[in-house]
């Protein structure tokens, strides 16, 4: 017979097993953000629920319950700005509506331009041409000769103006023709490359890939090799490539189950990391100090006013030291995912405009001086791929085209011409930094300060260059601000005014011209009728009403239902 002592000696054990397991469990519950995007899987169960549905014309109008008046003042604003529109661009639309059904991104970024309730009417009557024909300056002009100033910003890859990069790829197609286009051995200048790299960084070492989203893959997987832990830790919101290990949430099929995704600039994140041992690395993409916790803020989500961002630099900085420290005591590897926000912060990038030194950080974009490319910067013991006492236990990391020839004379162009003046005598990128930070500062102000006067409701956030437009009355239209501002000749990427990416090429006469345009297409979308608000009405109301039908689609089933295999769910 078990003896009594026996009894507890057992349940004495298994409570010792079970319950630092069961803290641990509840500290990284309580390190998620309580938003969706907090939660990777339930977000991906519940985008599965989620039904299709969509407003008749009639609705379409009226979705907010206005006066009879203001919805036809909306309808015939909706009118006026479709024949705006399409008059202005007859040649790049009918390019893009012949190329839609080919090309399946451009089905997928023309849907989502806008909710999805809207989409359909607004691809039919509004729908925005992709075709340019030129760069110039800081504006670019499409196939019927329209030129508009450039927001889009080539996903941020455009900080020195279009020029710059041009005159990088002229250089490099110069530099790289005797070579031409040879893989596997080197071209010359990567050393060079890899040199001044090493210096931009601080750091020891570098490896060369083809995007951004590799070099994420690349920094990860050596951060699990060196510390021989499993799990990643990246923020609630943050981007940082489409490969599946940073991307547990909506956008990716497969459950992801060794990244943690926690709080941006809290507490309970710290504490995870104190406690947990199987954290290798921990990711930031310091993009996120403009809008911790969200994700990038497309229009294509924008269901009422309540998209929130504030840059608060004394802040970040501070969780940034805290990271580190927690990192260092913790030999957790701290990447700056800098493929973003990298040379435009500074030469040093977010390290040293935050003053915080990584274990690694990604680069991309810009560094490749208009050519596509990923590069890794890291410590010499954590960028070795092999281990001197264990012959077969590697780190693998090829790509086809990592160093092409090409690409690293444009490279090289870019990192000459961050410390070197130009061909033209222009003065070198880095002196560019200095009062940057007023600059941008000083023209987002005046920018919200007229809108202010004018009784306008958007305002801008910025970090440095980047900027989000912010919407102060509850409204279900916010989306179509974006149309606006194309038909006042503004060029915006597909998640509309979520992010608007100025270059540094921007003169104050530039910025100016910009501004002023921004106010005339508010003040033109104003006049429509657009951000009429009934007074009580509260953003939290206008979420609830958007619950309310889909709870509706779902149950009275109005929603399609799944797609099968085969079926045609482009339909753009
Ligand atoms: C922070 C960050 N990391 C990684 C990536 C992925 O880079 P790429 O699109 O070159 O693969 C991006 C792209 O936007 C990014 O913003």
């Amino acid at each position: 017979m078990t003896a009594w002592w026996e009894l507890w000696l057992g349940a004495a054990l298994a409570m010792a097993w079970l319950v630092p397991r069961a803290r641990a469990r509840l500290l990284l519950s309580r390190a998620k953000h309580a938003s969706i995007q907090g939660h990777a899987r339930w977000s991906k169960r519940l985008a599965r629920l989620l039904p299709f549905y969509e407003y008749d014309e009639g609705r379409f109008f009226a979705c907010d319950d206005p006066p009879p008046d203001v919805a036809a003042q909306r309808r015939a604003a909706f009118e006026a700005l479709g024949s705006r529109l399409r008059d202005r661009s007859p040649r790049t639309r009918a390019a893009t509506e012949a190329a839609m059904p080919m090309i399946s991104d451009l089905q997928f970024v023309s849907r989502y331009r806008v909710p999805f309730q809207f989409s359909r009417l607004v691809r039919q009557r509004l729908g925005a041409g992709v075709f340019l024909e030129r760069a110039d300056g800081v504006t670019v002009t499409d196939l019927d000769g329209n030129v508009s100033y450039d927001l889009a910003g080539s996903y941020g890859v455009n900080v020195f103006g279009y020029d710059f990069y041009r005159s990088c790829i002229d250089a490099a197609v110069d530099r790289a023709r005797a070579l031409g286009p040879v893989l596997g051995s080197y071209h010359a200048l990567v050393a060079d490359n890899a040199r001044r790299l090493c210096a931009i960084s601080g750091l020891d070492e570098v490896s060369f890939h083809m995007s951004g989203t590799e070099a994420v893959m690349q920094a990860v997987r050596l951060a699990r090799y060196h510390t021989r832990r499993t799990h990643v830790v990246q923020f609630c919101g943050a981007y940082h490539g489409w490969w599946d290990g940073v991307q547990p949430g909506i956008g990716n099929p497969r459950d992801v189950p060794d990244t943690y995704t926690l709080k941006d600039m809290d507490e309970t994140t710290l504490q995870v990391l104190e406690t947990r041992r199987d954290i290798a690395c921990v990711l930031v993409n310091p993009l996120q100090a403009l809008h911790p916790n969200s994700a990038a803020p497309g229009d294509g989500t924008l269901v009422a006013s309540d998209r929130h961002a504030a840059f608060d630099k004394a802040g970040y900085t501070a969780w940034l030291r805290r990271l580190r420290a927690v990192c260092t005591a913790r030999g957790i590897a701290l990447i700056f995912d800098e493929v973003f926000l990298g040379f435009r912060l500074a030469r040093g990038g977010a390290q040293e405009y935050f003053g915080v030194r990584a274990d690694m950080v990604t680069y991309g974009k810009t560094l490749g001086g208009g050519l596509p490319v990923g590069v890794v910067c890291g410590r010499r013991d954590l960028m070795r791929r092999f281990r001197e006492d264990r012959p077969s236990d590697i780190c693998f990391a090829r790509g086809t085209f990592n160093a092409h020839p090409y690409v690293m004379a444009a490279m090289h162009e870019f990192l000459r011409r961050m410390d070197e003046p130009g061909p033209d005598g222009t003065p070198p990128l880095r002196d560019s930094y200095a009062g940057l930070e007023d600059t941008w500062r000083r023209r987002f102000a005046a920018l919200n300060e007229r809108l202010s006067a004018e009784g306008l409701p958007v305002r801008v956030a910025h970090l440095m260059s980047i900027a989000t437009v912010l919407y102060t009355t509850p409204s279900r239209y916010n989306w179509l601000f974006q149309f606006y501002l194309r038909a006042h000749g503004i060029s915006l990427s597909w998640v509309g005014t979520g992010r608007l990416i100025f270059s540094h090429a921007y003169s104050d006469d530039d910025y100016a011209e910009v501004a002023s345009r921004f106010v005339d297409a508010a003040r033109q979308m104003r006049e429509g009728g657009w951000w009429w608000c009934a007074p009580a009405t509260t953003n939290r109301a206008l979420t609830r009403q958007v619950a309310r039908e889909l709870l509706r689609a779902r149950l009275t089933g109005t929603d399609p239902g799944p797609h099968a295999v085969g079926s045609t769910a482009a339909g753009s």
